[in-house]
């Protein structure tokens, strides 16, 4: 029988990614960070750009020396299409295109969000892997993305609700800095809030109908609340950081989960699944357990090093792909704006 292998490309945001599946097995996955972000607090494109162009090659090579496989045995090349940052995008899809032409090879295209979704499907060598079974819901929430998702399928994938303003990720994020932390906040606010109460405060959540949600209210209910505290001791936040962290945190977790605990409600689906960036949040992860030991749920939570951006999941969705024969031509573009 003839070895599927997939070369998968990321390059959406600020992560330059190769990985290498081999008949849905994972054998590399080689991730590029660019720290050149952390000193503006927030991505770049620009810079995001120019560190694609010069990590790409790199990685690509790592990826394939690492998983043990020559460039001329690949059956594919799988790369991130959309939706991200234009100019990074166009380094992974460029070199992604040039580089199947050059091999005579299919290229696939794979919608990022899928990725993540798609990422609870990664099995490494010699791993006992439970994956989610169809059909199943799936939050996903990162930096730019806060939604339900219902999975029917691998190629069938239903948005039940998503965020109206914000994403949760980017919420943590500015609130961090409003709190004058670090970036990304999302880390820092992780870490300081297992040190801290998280009924130490209470922010603003949104009445809004249905799956869908917002985190825009809750952003200005934290900013002037730190205004107001700050009136009577303008160290407020070096004295209360941890409980502030930890309360802000746990709001975002519940404002989450009351949307999730209705989608399980309402379609009677309790396979959940949780993906993107903010899964590596551990006071969600620690939601999701309790509502897997409470509601009797069937929870996936990914490895850490599959919450944020990685090429795995994009081979991983580009193999499902190859199999279907879901194959792209040349002349498709990158796309900075998609839906699943
Ligand atoms: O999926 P992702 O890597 O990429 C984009 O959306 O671009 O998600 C990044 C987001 C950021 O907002 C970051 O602060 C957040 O995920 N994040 C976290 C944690 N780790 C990353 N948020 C909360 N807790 C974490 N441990």
């Amino acid at each position: 029988m003839d070895h599927i292998i997939i070369l998968g490309i990321e390059s959406s945001c600020d992560d330059t990614s190769a990985a290498v599946i081999k008949d849905g097995v994972l054998l590399s996955n080689v991730t590029a960070s660019q720290a050149v972000h952390e000193a503006y607090g927030g991505v770049v494109p620009e810079l995001a750009s120019r560190a694609h162009q010069q990590n790409i090659v790199p990685v690509v090579s790592e990826a394939l020396k690492r998983a043990g496989v020559s460039k001329d045995e690949l059956s594919a090349v799988a790369f991130t299409r959309g939706p991200g940052l234009m100019g990074s995008l166009l380094v992974g899809v460029s070199f992604a295109k040039g580089f199947a032409r050059a091999l005579g090879i299919p290229m696939v295209e794979v919608n990022h969000l899928q990725g993540h979704v798609l990422a609870h499907f990664i099995k490494e060598p010699d791993e006992v892997h439970a994956s989610p079974k169809f059909p199943f819901l799936c939050l996903l929430v990162s930096g730019g993305n806060s939604q339900i998702i219902r999975v029917n399928a691998y190629n069938d994938m239903e948005v039940l609700g998503q965020t109206i303003d914000d994403a949760a990720g980017e919420a943590i994020d500015k609130c961090s800095k409003v709190m004058g932390l670090g970036y990304p906040g999302g880390p820092i606010i992780d870490k300081l809030a297992r040190q801290g109460n998280p009924k130490a405060y209470t922010f603003s959540k949104p009445h809004i109908p249905g799956y869908a949600y917002s985190f825009s209210g809750l952003k200005t209910s934290f900013l002037y609340s730190l205004r107001d505290w700050m009136k009577d001791d303008p160290d407020f936040i070096e004295h209360h950081k941890v409980d502030l962290a930890a309360s802000l945190e746990h709001t975002i977790v519940d404002i989450l989960m009351e949307k999730l605990r209705k989608a399980v409600k309402d379609t009677g689906i309790n396979e959940v699944a949780v993906a993107g960036g903010v899964s590596a949040n551990n006071g969600l992860r620690n939601a999701f357990r309790e509502h897997a030991a409470k509601y009797g749920w069937n929870i996936y939570i990914p490895k850490f090093g599959y919450t944020t951006d990685n090429a795995a999941m994009i081979a991983m969705t580009g193999y499902f792909k190859y199999q279907d024969k879901d194959f792209c031509t040349i002349d498709k573009p990158a796309y900075s704006r998609v839906s699943i």
